[in-house]
Formats: C-alpha cells, structure tokens, sequence
C-alpha cells in the first residue's frame, strides 16, 4: 500500500490539516499525532474502516477502540447517557489525556466497541488532533499507532517504522508531550472504576469525584480464564523484543543486583541517576523522581533497548504515586509481569 506522509507542523498548515480529513472522510487509514501517543485514526461511523484498522495493526478483534472526538457537543452522538461525574471530570479534564466510557449509542458500529454495550471516548487537547477531528466533522477511532504488542508510538518516526506500507496516510507532526497513552475511566459502574492509569492520575480523579476503584488488572496479571473490564489489558503488551525484568529497589540496592547478574549481554533500563553507577550497557527513561520525564521517555527507550542487542534488559521500577502509577502498568506489562524485590 503506499502510505502518504503528510506534514503538519502546527495549525498553520492548513493543506495538510485538508488532506488527512480528506482521507479520513473517504473511509481511509491516517495515523495522527496526540499529546499521549500517536493513534492510527478512521471514521468512527464507518465499520469497514474501522476493521481496516484491527488489520493495519495486526490487532486482536476482541480488543475495543477508543473514540476521539474535537467539541463536547460530539458526545451526545455517541452515548445516550452522560453520567453527572462524567460531566465534572469532562469539566475538569477535556481536552485531555483522559479516556471515559459510556453506554453506547446506536450510532457505534460493533467493529468499535468489539461487541460491548459501552463506548471509550477521549477529547485530546493536541492542536492537531483536534484540527483534524473537526474538518473531517467525523468522530474518529484510534488506537495507538503501534504493530500490536509493541511499544505505542511517541514519534512520527515510530509510527513510520511499525506501520509504513500498511495505512494511508502518516501524519508527520512533533513528539508525544505526554508519552504513555489516556487514563481509561468507566462511568458505567458507580462508583467509577479506574481500567488504566495515566497522565489524569488517580489522585486527580478521585480529588474530582470521590470514590474511584482500581481495577485489579491495572497492577496485576489477570488470571487465566477471567474476564478483563479492559479487553486490552490481557494481551502482552508495550514488549521489546529484549526479555524486560522489573526490579523493585532503590537506587543502591537496584546497581548492586545489577552489577552482580548482568552478563556480556545484558543491559539496563534505569534512571538518570543510576547510569554511571552500573558496567552494563544503559538506557535512561527520565530521573528518578520526575514521573513525567519517566512517561515521556519510556516507549522510547524500551525501543533502544531492542537497539543495544541486549538479550536481557534489568528494568529500574518506577514509584507506583501520581503518573507514577501509569509509568509502572505499562513497564510490568512491558517485563510479561516479572518483578524482582531488591
Ligand atoms: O492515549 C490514548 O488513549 C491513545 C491515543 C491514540 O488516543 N489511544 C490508545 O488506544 O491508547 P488503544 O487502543 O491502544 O488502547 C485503548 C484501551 C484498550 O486497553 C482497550 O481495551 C480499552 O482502551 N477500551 C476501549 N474501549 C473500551 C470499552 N468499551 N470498555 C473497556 N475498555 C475499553
Ligand atoms: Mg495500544
């Protein structure tokens, strides 16, 4: 297939803002810049379109997608019910990186919702995002625009190697600020049920409107045979080709178990303040205590790690508190759950 790379530097570039809708409203395949991570983008009412996507992505078709819209007023099109703490946290947090999921309306095609009841709708705040949304006048399905399993995309480039040749158009715009993809919420169940975390953290939503549970897949692995409230948590996920082990440690006791099990051909995922201290290859995500910096690095630093030739890689564990949370869901995940307490 030959895939269109279209430049769209900010909102200035208009011909590229007219090109992606224009492709996107003929039922074509865009991937297109977020400030979370880049999503691989089709007409949300346009259930060919749609399943184009699972292939594109090599995605299970069970796994839901996420509808991205550009004005509150796009919601009523998509669910028939708006919860009332939707609508605080709709206040308080859109645009954003926040996903909430509704009961949908007859409008969803199943090949969205993977044949639930609900629907995931987000409304980025990235300027692009939201110029595309609204020339297309199309409410838009996008997962992120990674090869499933592999790392999501927080760079147009990412998104050129995983998916060149498979879709139609790539938009070519800057890197991801945030860099681990929304919050995922359920407004479905009272009270609301936290499926994964992200940048809107936590702390943020239950400061918003109280009582939030915690889904159990968000920390642990979900056991075999049971049902996941997020169909995406169950596939392996974020993975390098490099096998990931979480260590759970400071920052001492992190080197230390290092230094003494890493072979020729190990390296480490650390933070900047551990680098120098380990006789391994490094490849940092961030410093120690900025949960932000730790987001916007990770997905690319799990894709150099594949770059060293490491076969083993001693992934440093995040704090589990604010953005923190998000950070340490996607590493576990990215580590097939194994962690090792130092
Ligand atoms: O930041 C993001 O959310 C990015 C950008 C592109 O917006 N998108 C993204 O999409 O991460 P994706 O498809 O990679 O992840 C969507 C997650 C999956 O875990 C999926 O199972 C869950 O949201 N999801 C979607 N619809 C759902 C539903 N109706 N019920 C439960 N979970 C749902
Ligand atoms: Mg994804």
């Amino acid at each position: 297939m030959n895939t269109k790379l279209i430049k769209i530097k900010d909102l200035a570039d208009e011909d590229g803002i007219a090109e992606a809708a224009a492709l996107l409203r003929e039922g074509k395949l865009v991937a297109i810049p977020t400030e979370t991570v880049y999503g691989l983008a089709a007409n949300a009412f346009d259930g060919a379109a749609v399943s184009a996507v699972f292939a594109a992505k090599g995605r299970p078709a069970d796994n839901p997608l996420i509808v991205h819209i550009a004005d509150l007023s796009m919601l009523s099109e998509l669910t028939p019910e708006i919860p009332e703490k939707a609508m605080t946290l709709a206040e308080k947090y859109w645009p954003g990186p926040l996903t909430m999921i509704f009961r949908k309306s007859g409008k969803i095609p199943d090949e969205v919702s993977a044949g639930l009841y609900t629907v995931a709708v987000r409304f980025p705040s990235n300027p692009v995002a939201s110029a595309i949304i609204s020339a297309c006048r199309l409410p838009l399905a996008a997962p992120s625009a990674n090869l499933s399993g592999s790392p999501s995309p927080t760079t147009a480039e990412h998104v050129v190697n995983d998916l060149f040749g498979r879709v139609d158009g790539i938009v070519m715009s800057g890197n991801c600020e945030v860099g681990v993809e929304s919050t995922v919420i359920s407004m479905v169940s009272d009270p609301p049920r936290l499926l994964r975390p992200g940048a809107v953290t936590l702390e943020m939503l239950r400061s918003a409107i109280g009582e939030v549970e915690v889904d159990p897949a968000v920390l642990s692995k979900l056991e075999e045979g049971t049902k996941a409230a997020s169909p995406g948590m169950k596939y392996k996920h974020y993975a390098p080709k490099t096998r990931v082990i979480m260590i759970e440690g400071e920052g001492e006791a992190f080197c230390e178990y290092v230094n003494k099990n890493a072979g020729k051909d190990a390296a480490a995922l650390c933070f900047l303040e551990d680098a120098d201290k380990l006789c391994c290859k490094t490849v940092t995500y961030g410093g120690q205590d900025d949960g932000e910096e730790q987001a916007r690095e990770l997905f690319n630093a799990l894709r150099k790690i594949d770059e060293t030739g490491a076969d083993i890689a001693f992934a440093h564990a995040p704090s589990k508190s604010g953005v923190g949370l998000a950070v340490y869901n996607r590493l576990i995940r990215a580590a097939a759950f194994k962690v090792v307490k130092v």
